[in-house]
């Protein structure tokens, strides 16, 4: 039931001017955001010189913590030479940089690239992109998208379109264009109801049927590879993935993996795609890129798909898509920078032995009656919280347990945020041990604080 409240107007005036983004007005009135003045690697710091260790890396950009004094220093250099030029007629070296740099990274096959700002435009790229090759083709009746319920793809209304959060896109799917959704795999509540051990990626079977009987209406899959981030951090099996690229490839789908936010590392492998040993045909790119310090993203394409949009003045085959600050120079330094960082320090297998203790240590939240599942992969981990752990009942969603106990977190220095009743790891990668051990331990005590005394 929708419920008006009182706003009570908080001491600083100027916060009752800004809307804040994923927050709502009575939140932002009773917690005041945090004014954080300066961050160093995995810590960000408050006008009274509080420390907090940064758990979601910024929303899951800052790969190598705050302030690196290498990614830092190659914007300062940039901004010595040049702020900012348009992208068409003209190119800034670091965007040529980048190009070689990303082409080397990504598999072979992907050898075209489109930049454009953030996250949701990579996948607005891609959406276009996928429907224009078709409609270049002449083939007008692939036209139509298919995702994953639980999918993620940003806030724009064609990433919405294909997102299957309820929460997030149902209004927005009345009003719009609303796309078609098959089962996701979300191993801690099947929704084919098998088990783990014994799972064969049924799940992938209504992808299968609603391919059978459409998928020549279909443009493109899109799908988050290996974690549906936003949804929860629902990591899921290889063999779920292998067999959404088999299905697509079985009924001539074009496949668009949406890596933005478990590219560069974030899995363990450098991109998702990698568990299950497939290149997608289109792959986004965003948030690591630059390390967390300046938006940029990047759409990359199969060559085939680029052919189909070239042509002469009068083809009428051109890409007609850009944004302002497409390639912009300085946010093309830090990627640079950031790729090479990637580069040098043997991103993802570095990782391994971090990752392995990050896992055990998260394990230990088993032990709360709370904890209904505990996930992780690579440098990503969640704890999912129930009211019951044998029967999986979810918590009330009033009492807001999650949040409540990030709130909590926050007072012991620890930022972490809810996902509904999820609370999720992400940190730069340049965690120490130690760090884990601190984060996990404020975690565990702001759980021991809010449920039991
Ligand atoms: C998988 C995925 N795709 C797209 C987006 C949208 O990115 P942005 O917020 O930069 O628009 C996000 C953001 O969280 C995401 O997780």
């Amino acid at each position: 039931m929708m419920q008006q409240k009182v706003i009570v107007m908080t001491l600083d005036k100027r916060f009752n001017h800004i809307w804040f983004p994923f927050t709502c007005s009575q939140d932002a009135a009773d917690y005041p955001p945090v004014i954080i003045e300066r961050g160093q690697g995995l810590y960000l710091y408050d006008q009274s010189g509080k420390a907090y260790l940064d758990a979601v890396g910024s929303w899951w950009v800052s790969i190598f913590g705050h302030n690196h004094l290498r990614i830092t220093g190659a914007i300062k250099a940039q901004l010595d030479q040049l702020e900012h030029v348009l992208m068409a007629g003209f190119i800034a070296e670091p965007t040529l940089r980048l190009t070689e740099l990303l082409t080397a990274m990504v598999p072979p096959a992907l050898s075209r690239i489109f930049y454009s700002d953030n996250g949701s435009t990579a996948v607005e790229v891609a959406l276009k992109t996928a429907l224009q090759y078709w409609a270049n083709q002449g083939n007008a009746r692939r036209s139509e998208f298919v995702s994953l319920s639980g999918g993620y793809h940003g806030d724009t209304l064609g990433a919405m379109s294909v997102g299957g959060i309820p929460g997030y896109h149902a209004l927005f799917h009345e009003r719009f264009k609303k796309q078609h959704f098959v089962n996701a795999p979300y191993c801690y509540r099947c929704p084919v109801g098998r088990l783990k051990e014994t799972c064969n990626a049924e799940c992938m079977d209504s992808l299968q049927e609603f391919c059978a009987t459409q998928g020549d209406r279909l443009a493109a899959c899109i799908f988050e590879p290996m974690v549906q981030g936003a949804a929860g951090m629902r990591v899921y099996p290889a063999k779920a993935l292998e067999r959404l690229f088999n299905i697509c490839a079985s009924y001539g789908v074009l496949t668009i993996a949406d890596e933005v936010a478990m590219g560069f590392g974030r899995t363990g492998k450098l991109f998702a795609c990698e568990h299950a040993q497939r290149v997608p045909d289109i792959m986004c790119v965003a948030k690591g890129l630059t390390g967390g310090y300046l938006p940029m993203a990047a759409t990359l394409v199969q060559e085939r798909i680029y052919q189909e949009f070239c042509g002469d003045f009068m083809s009428e085959r051109t890409f007609t898509h850009g944004h302002t600050f497409t390639g912009n120079p300085l946010a093309a330094a830090a990627a640079c920078e950031t790729l090479t960082l990637i580069k040098e320090n043997n991103i993802p297998s570095s990782l391994a032995e971090t990752a392995a203790f990050f896992r055990t240590r998260l394990e230990e939240f088993n032990e709360f009656d709370i904890v209904g599942d505990v996930r992780s992969i690579g440098m990503v981990g969640a704890l999912e919280l129930v009211a019951d752990k044998r029967t999986k009942n979810k918590l009330s969603p009033e009492k807001r347990t999650a949040f409540h106990i990030c709130r909590q977190a926050l007072r012991h220095g620890v930022l972490i945020r809810p996902l509904g009743d999820v609370i999720y790891f992400i940190p730069a990668y340049t965690i120490t041990t130690t760090e884990i051990e601190t984060m996990f331990l404020a975690v565990k005590q702001a759980i021991k604080e809010t449920l039991y005394e």
